[in-house]
């Protein structure tokens, strides 16, 4: 009977002492395969088209604002890129239409159609980005490349760079 009980303690530790082993084997190889397969995180392209000229009328479009965080802008000069993040603390305006100005519902600047800061706690005018023409006749936005400035006319003199707006 002593011996039973005796044989019954020692397969209970066997099983649990196999279950360890097999437990600690399997989990070295999810954390393996786990390493093979690293998380990745898919960022937006910095560089991207957004079709042709022709496509943008007079004034501000804001098709892009939701996958690009950009606004298109057609005025006499040509076409220019704004970078929809505003300049106090990141928030993204929002485009106006009736009063014709970008408001930020964070803390309530506004800019101007052209992203000139005139109310509210930004400091700065909103930064523009780099746009280019490529081999179809696409507009190619590069958001890794801005034109703006500390002060309205430190902004005006960065946008002066062709490289800031299309003359189309
Ligand atoms: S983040 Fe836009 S006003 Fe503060």
């Amino acid at each position: 009977m002593a011996k039973d009980k005796a044989d019954r303690g020692r397969m209970g530790r066997r099983t649990f002492i196999g279950a360890s082993v097999f437990g600690f084997i399997g989990v070295c190889l999810l954390a393996t395969v786990r390493f093979f397969f690293p998380r990745t995180l898919f960022e937006p392209k910095l560089k991207f088209p957004i079709g042709y000229p022709a496509d943008y009328g007079f004034g501000v479009d804001t098709k892009y604002q939701q996958a690009q965080r950009i606004w298109v802008v057609r005025d006499a000069s040509g076409i220019f890129v704004i970078f929809a993040k505003c300049t106090h603390l990141g928030c993204t305006p929002d485009w106006n239409e009736n009063e014709s100005k970008f408001k930020c519902p964070c803390h309530g600047s506004g800019f101007d159609s052209e992203g000139v800061n005139f109310e509210g706690p930004a400091p700065r005018p909103l930064d523009r980005l780099k746009v280019s023409i490529d081999a179809q006749g696409q507009i190619v936005v590069d958001k890794s490349v801005t034109f703006g400035g500390q002060s309205i006319d430190e902004a005006r003199e960065s946008w002066k760079n062709p490289s800031s707006f299309l003359a189309v």
